[in-house]
């Protein structure tokens, strides 16, 4: 087992039940961690020996030709997939995806995965990497692994460390990778993206190694609250719920994250944990480290709701840019006051597949 405790990047569930969340449910095959309930505060890489990857130079051909992507209301957004993603993938984007790698890294108390892994993983998979930020965290924590990122968009930087690969890849057509090769799959955040997850946890189970663990974690973006602070006609709530109307407009399950579990044991995985954790929506809860969290979660809203809410708002659910600008100026007082205690739900799902599945 990784000591991922000491050295700070992913541990096993066992330390993630004692160090995280507080309450556990358990049916017969799968397990749920809820986090406990969040006080309010009423006071109110170094890139040494990194090198360019191997795929780079052919990346950088069409990448080009893909990277053009289109542009819609001044953001740019990707030309590449089956399916329509909702997002931008211009800059502005990009930092706001790595300033939500940290705010998780903090979330999950210094670990960027909770799957008990070996300690020398050989072959691993982040589906969807944006940035790639997890996957050079992962591959510069695992240097004899073979870390693949892959993306729709080529928006990952050329220099990485040597055991890392970003692929242009499509995660909802079939895999052509090797099946039973993966020590270890990680997914984060596919929002307004995957139409069909069944398919995707199943492609996932067919392509781990038996033994081998998949993590899956997305926000559920619903706010909720312990307190009963949640106004709801607040703009924040307002933009929730175009936000999922907007999913559901193109078949992207808004409740995707909270099925996880049941696509997981649905796909034959075993030791199925789910991990419920709280992102604070502000810096009002009491508890420094997540009064940070908030603190980035709300830099998160703020500064991206423009872009993630762009295109759902406009194009799937018809409402204007002036409307969207009015919601967001109504959000910037709202949030930083601190008076709604609310938090988004994120949720963790690990399972390992039998050691005697062979498909
Ligand atoms: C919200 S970002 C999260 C990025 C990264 N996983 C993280 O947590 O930092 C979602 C990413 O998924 C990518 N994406 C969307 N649809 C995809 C698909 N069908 N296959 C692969 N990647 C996809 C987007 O281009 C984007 O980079």
């Amino acid at each position: 087992m990784a000591d991922a405790s000491a050295s700070g990047s992913g541990s096993g569930p066992s330390a993630a039940t004692t160090a995280l969340p507080t309450t556990t449910t358990q049916d017969d095959i799968a397990t749920t961690h809820h986090a406990g309930p969040l006080e309010a505060d009423n006071d109110n890489p170094d890139d040494e020996g990194y090198q360019e990857s191997s795929t780079s130079s052919l990346l950088s051909s069409i990448a080009s030709e893909i990277r053009q992507g289109h542009i819609e209301n001044g953001r740019m957004y990707a030309n590449y997939g089956k399916h329509e993603y909702l997002l931008p993938i211009d800059d502005e984007e990009l930092d706001r995806l790595d300033l939500n790698h940290t705010k998780y890294y903090l979330l999950m108390q210094n670990k960027h995965f909770l799957a008990p892994l070996p300690e020398d993983p050989q072959n691993a998979l982040d589906i969807g990497c944006g940035t790639g930020i997890w996957a050079i965290d992962f591959a510069d924590k695992y240097p004899s692994c073979s870390v693949i990122g892959t993306d729709i968009a080529p928006v990952q930087p050329q220099w990485v460390p040597p055991n890392c690969n970003f692929q242009i890849d499509d995660a909802e057509l079939d895999w052509t990778f090797q099946e039973n090769h993966f020590d270890y799959i990680h997914l984060r955040d596919l929002y307004q993206a995957i139409r069909d997850w069944p398919k995707l946890v199943s492609q996932a189970f067919t392509h781990v190694k038996p033994g081998g663990y998949v993590e899956f974690c997305a926000i559920h973006p619903q706010p909720a609250t312990d307190d009963n602070t949640l106004d709801p006609t607040s703009a924040y709530m307002q933009l929730a719920d175009v936000w999922e109307k907007a999913g559901a407009l193109i078949n992207c399950e808004p409740d995707s994250a909270k099925r996880f579990k049941q696509w997981f044991v649905e796909a034959g995985f075993e030791a199925v944990e789910e991990y419920v954790l709280k992102v604070p929506s502000s810096p009002w809860p009491k508890d420094p480290r997540m009064k940070r969290i908030g603190a980035y979660e709300l830099m998160n809203v703020l500064e991206g709701a423009r872009g993630f809410m762009m295109r759902g708002w406009t194009k799937e659910c018809g409402l204007t840019l002036e409307e969207l600008e009015m919601a967001i100026m109504r959000l910037k007082k709202e949030l930083p006051s601190n008076k709604m205690h609310s938090y988004i739900p994120f949720y963790v799902v690990i399972g390992r597949k039998p050691a005697s599945s062979q498909s």
